[in-house]
């Protein structure tokens, strides 16, 4: 990957390869990938390769092949295909000569560009060049430029199409539909899924220009699941220059938007759209979806770094780019999946890593967007307590893997093959990794403080803290001997330690997850009578409230040891230790498993990512900077941040710390997961989480943004390598520009009034009216 060739005003905005390597299509495909939210479209080219995989899904348009499977998005048709024949000679990079290649992403509009030059086995010359994006501004439109300048006369022929064929790794979530030709030139092709019963309706045209308008020789073609043409004796001129568009549209009868009833509807509505794309073109098309992209990201939320290393801008930009990629904003019924909408990897299927890593960058800068995903989750509330019913437990118990609101758990059973037994592993997260209900409580609850939406927590906010509490409670278990109350078998963040007894992460969390309903039951008995009232009806509080005060101070919360180490579940820190350098050095995540199998690891003091760490993040209050350093000596050494979650944290907290250095090397690192020089890291889709923690590592770490016990904080220490950090958050309703440089921080409130708002600077609180500017750091 090459990320210098921006320059000028495109510096730090271009991310490009400089060849072509068929052995890596999938980091590309990955890290160039395209989408807006309503759909993801990986960046496969247009003509076939072996080992490609070829996706494009469509946000909440879940699907489950069979009964002993689980949900998942379905991989829609591919409308992006396109195969050339030069003289005769397929176009294929791996046969011929490249004379020259890059493809680049430019993230500023969103758009791919791939630039080509190759001679065919026999010898003729081509310059390609192949455009596309997915329109930001109409959430249905794909729009496709290829322009073909032949060094000699050439003729070509083309077939391209819409192609239903394509699976989720084998998996065919759609049956036979229709499919049909209108006007001799719209490709109309419509499939349900086998299950869900969700119509697509696909569409594509083209259009050909060879200095005016042209009409290629065509035929239409079908077969199963597949429309498409096949173009013939399309004579191009040496050193002139062929240009084909093509638009496709992709509509779904899950559509909110959409008024219509009928899967006829549906269609007719969505060839009518294509109609009009059609009619705008590529140029006009590619304006609207800038603008838009300016208006919903670049403008909104820029964040600007001056550092003697230019990847570190690049890095945040990226980070910002997949997040609105994959966020479906348009759509409440909707979340993000842990790989975005760029890969099959976790089946589309949203995990806490929403709610603690991503979500705080909506939170902060968009909280309109933040409000849709979290009313997602009281969407889901029915899923929630049937598995909590199923389970005998009360109250809210979220699923830790959530794809279609009411379908409750779905995180598969078996996962990758365990080298001792042969056997596949049992994944328990689904069954005992609980943390998730706490999590989306801790979210909602941030969400509240940060934007004082008042409305969210009357209608959402103050049930979802209140029911999540009710499963803590009831989830909770009485030990006779020690007369307190535990939470015994569960998985923690860390994942390499399972049916553990009392992880540190979950009791505290579970603990403050009941203290804040006790809090917001009292209040509402007290300011909001008529909201208790409806509230005690459907959640029982006097009951709730009840148990919740007779069981919090006999919750049994890890306590510090006299090192200051928390231990992070009871029997921890009695396994065994080993030399782990082997793995803290390796160039693929997960090598431990090369060696050990997951039953052989939960005996050994090693841990996947950060779990008491993250917790002294979140409940930052409960931990004294001593015990915060003490816990990252005693953990970090034995963390391989085997998941992408790990490195983003750590580098927030070593920000905390006071270790800008430390921070930096971590936030580099996180942000080389997707961008940096492995080439198969991200080959089953983006990491979602980690690019939500990048943003983290800047404006919270960095930045030193923080919430704390409903206050704000605004205290940067920027690494040596940068000059200055620019960016801007939404504090309870109105917006404030921070600049902070090696020596200052200044804070600018962009809507002043006369009632300051008073936020901690450096240890100090400071009532601004319109900006304050601090004191010269002594560095
Ligand atoms: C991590 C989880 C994470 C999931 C999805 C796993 O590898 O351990 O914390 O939620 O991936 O990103």
């Amino acid at each position: 990957m090459n990320y210098t060739t921006g320059t000028g005003d495109l510096q730090n905005w271009l991310v490009s390869e400089d060849g072509f390597r068929p052995e890596w299509l999938g980091k590309g495909e990955t890290v160039f990938s395209l989408g807006n939210g309503y759909m993801g479209l990986r960046s496969v080219t247009e003509e076939h390769y072996a080992n490609e995989t070829r996706n494009l899904f469509v946000a909440g348009t879940f699907n489950k092949f069979a009964a002993n499977e689980v949900t998942e998005l379905p991989n829609a048709a591919d409308v992006l295909w396109m195969e050339f024949k030069l003289n005769g000679v397929r176009f294929d990079l791996t046969q011929g000569k490249i004379h020259a290649y890059r493809r680049t992403l430019n993230l500023k509009q969103a758009e791919l560009i791939r630039e080509v030059t190759w001679e065919s086995p026999n010898g003729d010359v081509f310059e390609l060049v192949f455009k596309r994006f997915v329109s930001m501004a109409n959430l249905h439109s794909i729009a496709q430029r290829v322009s073909i300048t032949p060094k000699q006369q050439t003729v070509l022929t083309l077939t391209s199409g819409i192609n239903g064929q394509t699976t989720n790794s084998g998996v065919q979530h759609f049956l036979e539909g229709d499919k049909r030709l209108y006007d001799g030139r719209f490709m109309q092709q419509i499939q349900t899924t086998t299950e869900s019963g969700i119509d697509f309706a696909f569409h594509s045209v083209h259009h050909f220009m060879l200095n005016e308008t042209i009409e290629p020789k065509s035929i239409i073609k079908m077969d199963r699941r597949k429309i498409f043409f096949d173009y013939s004796d399309m004579i191009i001129p040496q050193d002139e220059t062929l240009t084909i568009e093509k638009y496709s549209t992709i509509f779904t009868s899950r559509d909110k938007e959409l008024t219509v009833e009928t899967t006829e509807e549906l269609a007719n509505h969505a060839l009518n759209v294509t109609k009009e794309i059609e009619a705008m073109g590529y140029d006009r098309l590619l304006e609207e979806h800038i603008q838009t992209w300016n208006e919903l990201v670049w403008e909104h939320a820029p964040i600007a770094i001056e550092s003697n290393a230019m990847f570190d801008q690049l890095a945040i930009r990226f980070a910002q780019y997949h997040l609105a990629v994959m966020t479906p904003k348009h759509d409440n019924r909707m979340n993000v999946g842990a790989k975005g909408l760029s890969g099959e990897g976790y089946k589309g299927h949203t995990f806490w890593d929403t709610e603690i890593f991503i979500l705080p960058y909506y939170t902060y800068t968009n909280p309109k967007i933040a409000r849709s995903l979290l009313e997602y989750r009281y969407q889901s509330l029915s899923g929630a307590h049937r598995k909590a019913k199923e389970n005998g437990y009360e109250g809210a118990m979220f699923p830790w893997e959530s794809a279609w609101l009411d379908d409750g758990e779905v995180t598969p059973i078996w996962g990758a093959a365990d080298i001792v037994t042969g056997e596949a592993t049992k994944i328990w997260s689904g069954f005992i990794e609980q943390h998730i209900t706490s999590d989306i409580a801790f979210a909602a609850w941030q969400y509240y403080h940060v934007t004082g939406d008042q409305d969210f927590m009357d209608r959402y906010g103050y049930e979802l803290l209140i029911d999540t509490a009710k499963f803590w409670a009831s989830r909770l278990e009485w030990d006779e001997e020690t007369k307190r109350y535990e939470i015994n078998e569960v998985v923690g963040p860390d994942e390499y330690k399972e049916h553990v007894d009392n992880n540190a992460f979950t009791n505290y969390t579970a603990h403050w997850n009941i203290n804040k309903a006790i809090e917001y039951v009292e209040l509402l008995r007290t300011d909001k009578p008529e909201l208790f009232e409806q509230l005690n009806d459907k959640l029982d509080l006097e009951t709730a409230d009840e148990r919740f005060r007779h069981v919090l101070d006999l919750i049994y919360l890890p306590q510090v040891r006299e090192d200051g180490v928390l231990p992070q579940d009871d029997t921890y820190l009695q396994k065994e230790i080993i030399d782990l350098t082997k793995y803290k050095n390796q160039e693929n995540v997960g090598s431990l498993f090369l060696d050990y199998n997951l039953e052989q690891v939960n005996e050994i003091q090693v841990s996947k990512q950060a779990d008491v760490m993250i917790l002294m993040y979140l409940l930052e209050d409960l931990f004294s900077a001593d015990v915060k350093r003490a816990n990252w000596n005693y953990y970090e050494p034995k963390t391989l941040h085997d998941s992408s979650l790990s490195l983003s944290t750590h580098s927030v907290l070593a920000s905390d710390l006071g270790d800008q250095e430390l921070a930096y090397d971590l936030f580099r690192r996180a942000s080389e997961i997707d961008l940096g020089p492995n080439m198969k890291t991200s080959d089953a889709g983006i990491h979602a989480a980690s690019l939500g923690g990048i943003w983290q590592a800047v404006v919270n770490g960095f930045g030193g943004v923080r919430m704390a016990g409903g206050k704000l904080r605004i205290s940067p220490m920027l690494p040596k390598a940068w000059t200055s950090l620019t960016f801007s958050i939404d504090w309870q309703g109105e917006t404030l520009d921070v600049k902070a440089t090696q020596e200052k921080v200044t804070i600018t409130r962009r809507q002043p009034t006369d009632d300051a708002v008073t936020i901690e600077v450096y240890g100090e609180e400071r009532l601004i009216v319109d900006a304050f500017t601090s004191e010269v750091l002594s560095v």
